[in-house]
């Protein structure tokens, strides 16, 4: 039966971009309709527009779900495009040593952050990695998030990494909204190979990629009948465990590669090297970078990366190739808020440079513990300074182009897929001025109804 919601007191279409992505006055710019309807049939969206144009269309002769959304604020669902969920436990040493003075890098330095998540994601089984993620999406959910990109990242070795983003894979299929899974191998050097970092780079390079992505097991790269396609050197139940996970998905393990470019993870060169292959391997691509200390981007922009990720220190030499390039700056202004940092990323200087902007949470057990799309607008706007409709416009439409999915997410159009979340507020400004609470009423999942009461009951179920 199709869903019909009707009388939001604001609709947020965010129509008419085509699949460009959103840059300066053009994120200002909402689509909003008062008293506005949306027609789902199934997954897909087939009509959005004011209720009483929305009301004549022929879906409609035969019987619909009609629900009232008075009082309600209806917009895409949120497309958090940058998010670590594969890990076990939260890092409250790191966050004690933190309060008593001590920076990430040195909480780094001392074996804590991002090595500190290691052990309990080696540790796991597959099962109880899939069950903590999907704890995380449920949860996203209940705050209005439809897509989410996940990124393994905390397993630092072939096995890990590959379970990682099998857990991740697991999870997408018992969730109703999209998940983008990433290759994160390339978080930090795993602490095997401390004192020889190149060796780790390379099995990156050599061994996770070609493993996890669909050329890697393609006859025509040499994979032999019988053979998983998975490098030489790994153990033989191992690689039919590559194979048997490659064979279920649709196609391969990762759609993107990322890489931490920053002092103490991987340097420029460094990460090339791994950009280059992951390009090589059929994967988009994507970088942290800019975070703690400026870098020069031209050589990771040579790689069309979808995003380029946090930017805080980014250089004014690079907005114009930045702004003339299809990259996404996506700033996560959350993970500042937890650092407990006085500065936060640039939005005012790139959007008004025409930099396409967005913004995620970066949910991480290290730097941005929040599932909340919600509260980042909120940090956007009074951290970052952009307006309550550069933010949505962030959180959607060019979240979606982060993760180069805005032909089918991103904005309330005919033929685009059924993601909509729908807030208690009447005026869309609401969305960023309340924080420390959610509103969100409730998420819809391509076409998938879900309300706040079903979605919190799950989280605890799986969390
Ligand atoms: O995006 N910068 C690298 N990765 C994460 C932090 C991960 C961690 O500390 O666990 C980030 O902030
Ligand atoms: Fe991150």
């Amino acid at each position: 039966m199709a869903i019909f919601l009707t009388h939001a007191a604001q609709l947020l279409t965010l129509r008419g971009s085509g699949t460009a992505s959103r840059r300066g006055s053009q994120m200002s710019d909402l689509g909003i309709i008062s008293d506005g309807a949306v027609l789902i049939d199934g997954k897909t969206i087939v009509a959005a527009g004011p209720t009483d144009e929305v009301a004549k269309h022929d879906l409609l002769r035969d019987s619909a779900e009609e629900i009232d959304c008075r009082g309600k604020i209806v917009l895409p669902g949120f497309v958090d495009s940058h998010t670590h969920p594969v890990f076990t436990a939260p890092r409250l040493v790191d966050f004690e040593k933190r309060i008593a003075g001590a920076n990430y890098e040195e909480i780094a330095a001392a074996g804590g952050g991002i090595r500190a998540s290691l052990r309990g994601v080696r540790e796991s089984s597959r099962e109880q990695l899939t069950s903590h993620v999907l704890g995380a999406l449920d949860e996203m959910a209940s705050y209005g998030t439809t897509t989410v990109e996940a990124k393994s990242g905390y397993g630092l070795s072939f096995e890990a990494e590959i379970k990682s983003l099998e857990a991740i894979r697991d999870a997408a299929r018992q969730w109703e909204g999209t998940v983008v899974p990433t290759l994160l191998g390339a978080h930090v050097v795993a602490p095997e190979y401390r004192e020889n970092p190149e060796e780790y780079v390379r099995i990156v390079c050599e061994e996770m990629i070609p493993a996890v992505s669909r050329g890697g097991l393609n006859p025509a790269e040499g994979k032999k009948e019988g053979d998983s396609g998975a490098p030489e050197g790994i153990p033989l139940q191992m690689r039919r465990r590559v194979a048997e996970s490659v064979d279920q998905s649709s196609g391969g393990l990762a759609e993107f590669v990322d890489v931490f470019c920053e002092r103490g993870a991987f340097t420029v060169q460094q990460s090339q090297r791994i950009l280059r292959a992951a390009v090589d391997h059929g994967f988009g691509v994507r970088a942290h970078v800019c975070q703690l200390t400026p870098a020069e981007l031209a050589p990771l922009l040579a790689f069309h990366p979808a995003s380029l990720d946090h930017m805080d220190f980014v250089s004014d030499a690079d907005l114009t190739p930045l702004a003339q390039s299809d990259t996404v700056a996506t700033l996560l202004p959350a993970a500042n808020y937890f650092l407990g940092l006085k500065s936060f990323p640039p939005a005012r200087k790139l959007i008004d440079a025409g930099v396409a902007v967005a913004i995620a949470t970066d949910y991480n057990p290290g730097t941005a513990p929040t599932p909340s799309m919600s509260f980042v607008l909120s940090a956007a706007c009074t951290h970052m300074k952009m307006s309550p409709a550069e933010a949505i416009t962030a959180a959607t439409y060019n979240g979606a182009c982060a993760l180069r999915l805005q032909a089918t997410k991103g904005s309330l159009e005919p033929g685009k897929d059924a993601d909509i979340a729908i807030f208690d507020a009447s005026d869309y400004r609401e969305l960023a001025y309340w924080f420390g609470v959610n509103r969100c009423w409730v998420t819809v999942l391509k076409g998938a109804w879900r309300d706040r009461r079903s979605l919190d009951s799950a989280t605890l179920r799986s969390g």
